[in-house]
């Protein structure tokens, strides 16, 4: 496992808001899951249909949680990248990563990864810290480095029953509403495979088509 740093280019500012208390944020998002986040993620990683041997990239991986559960899914003969930009929650993640994880601090928005480098792209919890005017660039970047046919699996808040909820607190932060994320998919050409909820989620599957 290692640690990159990745600078980003140009639009100073335009970084989003990067976790830099990952203890913290860790306590609570376990809390705000009330003891169901092992189950969510472990679904999500399903969802992702991460098999042995793929490698994958979990974008705004934070404490890195997602990508241990990526790293079981993918076995020694596949990799799991994460990447955030928040050195802290790089670092954390890395403390605790498996030998087939590495890891990256860079943005959503500027991935400085290769074109076609992966299997599946993972996103959760991290396309509402994005700057709203930085958000379809970061869908092109999930498309730019999937290789055609990969599969991309974004999840964020999904609208809550009841305005006045702590996650309805953090998702109205950003955006003011959920994340729109069929349509980023959709304006980026990805094909849409299937949406749902989890326990405070909502998720959406879609592909990079095969000739693309
Ligand atoms: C709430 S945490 C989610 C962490 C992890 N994916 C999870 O599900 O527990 C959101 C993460 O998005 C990261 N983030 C903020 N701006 C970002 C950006 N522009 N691109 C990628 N990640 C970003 C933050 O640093 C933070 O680690």
């Amino acid at each position: 496992m290692n640690v990159k740093q990745h600078t980003t280019h140009g639009r100073p500012g335009t970084e989003g808001a990067r976790l830099d208390h990952v203890g913290l944020n860790e306590a609570i998002t376990g809390a705000a899951f009330g003891g169901r986040r092992r189950r969510v993620y472990a679904r999500i990683a399903a969802l992702s249909g991460a098999r042995p041997a793929d490698r994958v990239l979990d974008i705004g991986c934070g404490g890195g949680y997602l990508t241990r559960l990526l790293a079981a899914a993918v076995g020694p003969a596949g990799q799991v990248t994460g990447v955030d930009p928040a050195a802290g929650a790089v670092r954390h993640a890395q403390r605790r990563a498996p030998a087939n994880c590495s890891y990256l601090v860079g943005v959503a928005q500027d991935l400085d990864l290769p074109d076609r480098s992966f299997d599946v792209v993972t996103s959760t919890l991290a396309t509402h810290h994005i700057p709203e005017a930085e958000l379809a660039a970061a869908f092109s970047e999930m498309f730019r480095v999937l290789r055609p046919g990969g599969t991309l699996l974004a999840a964020d808040f999904r609208p809550p029953a009841r305005r006045h909820t702590p996650h309805a607190l953090a998702t109205r932060n950003r955006h003011g509403s959920a994340i729109p994320l069929e349509d980023l998919a959709a304006a980026t050409r990805f094909r849409l495979d299937a949406h749902g909820e989890l326990p405070l989620l909502r998720y959406i599957r879609a592909t990079r088509p095969p000739a693309t």
